[in-house]
């Protein structure tokens, strides 16, 4: 199964499919948020909007783990994932997507592991799945590289952190796309990211940033986007071809 986890403006998806069903899962972590399943081009999908309904929770209040189990649960093997960011180069505008193939961790809060009472250390090297990449970056027109800077949030950044990320390397900020990638990984689903830009980060932008110029942009592209969610789903394959179902392999510490 291929799930999608959206963020803001794409729940559209869900009516482009047929045989909807709906349900919350449970989990050790708690319930998931409302998830809708359904068949396109075929192929069974499984929709979670990442906030649940209506928005309700800000990115640092995200229950990650169930959210990421429960997609495990259901027997999502690949995972799509919208990500509303701010720009740090002026190339990337508000309006582009970008697809990144790497992230910087600047989240502080957040329960990051699914392993809390054995040691394990997965390889996270290349986070995103290569070939889940590749086949968004045929699905359509986006920035093919960048690297994904996640705060804790939920407010925005100040001028003299835009200036750090830019120096460490980082193309666009966000406040959602971690843990999730890790999440993921350390249950051998794959997972890669579409980047909305919604907006240059703060200072780089000329103006006070607002919610309402994040929304509205998002607005303007979602057709866009499901679009390109739409036929990365044709084209994925039945079986999968990438490391990411191996991850375990070789990460566990063996009890002594
Ligand atoms: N910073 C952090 N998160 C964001 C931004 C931003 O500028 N825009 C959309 N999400």
């Amino acid at each position: 199964m291929i799930g999608i986890i959206g963020g803001t403006g794409i729940y559209e998806i869900v009516e482009m499919g047929d045989g909807i069903e709906t349900s919350v899962i449970e989990t050790p972590y708690g319930e998931s948020p409302e998830i809708n399943v359904f068949k396109l081009h075929n192929k069974d999908v499984a929709f979670m909007p990442r906030h649940a309904k209506g928005h309700v929770n800000p990115p640092h209040m995200i229950n990650y783990r169930a959210n990421i189990y429960a997609m495990k649960k259901i027997g999502v093997e690949m995972i799509i994932a919208t990500n509303a960011v701010g720009s740090l180069e002026l190339d990337i505008k508000p309006g582009d997507f970008m697809v990144p193939h790497d992230f910087l961790d600047f989240t502080k809060l957040r329960q990051s592991t699914f392993y809390d009472t054995k040691t394990v250390h997965i390889d996270i090297t290349e986070p995103y799945c290569h070939n889940l990449r590749d086949n968004l970056i045929s699905s359509g027109e986006v920035v093919e590289n960048g690297v994904y800077v996640c705060t804790e949030g939920p407010r925005f950044e100040t001028a003299a952190e835009i200036s750090m990320f830019k120096k460490l390397g980082g193309s666009v900020v966000g406040m959602t796309g971690i843990p999730e990638a890790i999440l993921a990984r350390e249950l051998e689903i794959c997972y890669a990211s579409i980047c909305m830009v919604s907006n240059y980060a703060a200072s780089i932008s000329p103006t006070k940033l607002t919610i309402k110029e994040v929304f509205d942009i998002v607005e303007g592209k979602k057709e866009d986007l499901v679009r390109l969610i739409y036929d990365a789903i044709s084209r994925t394959p039945a079986e999968r071809e990438c490391p990411c179902k191996y991850a375990l392999l070789g990460a566990e510490v063996d009890e002594v």
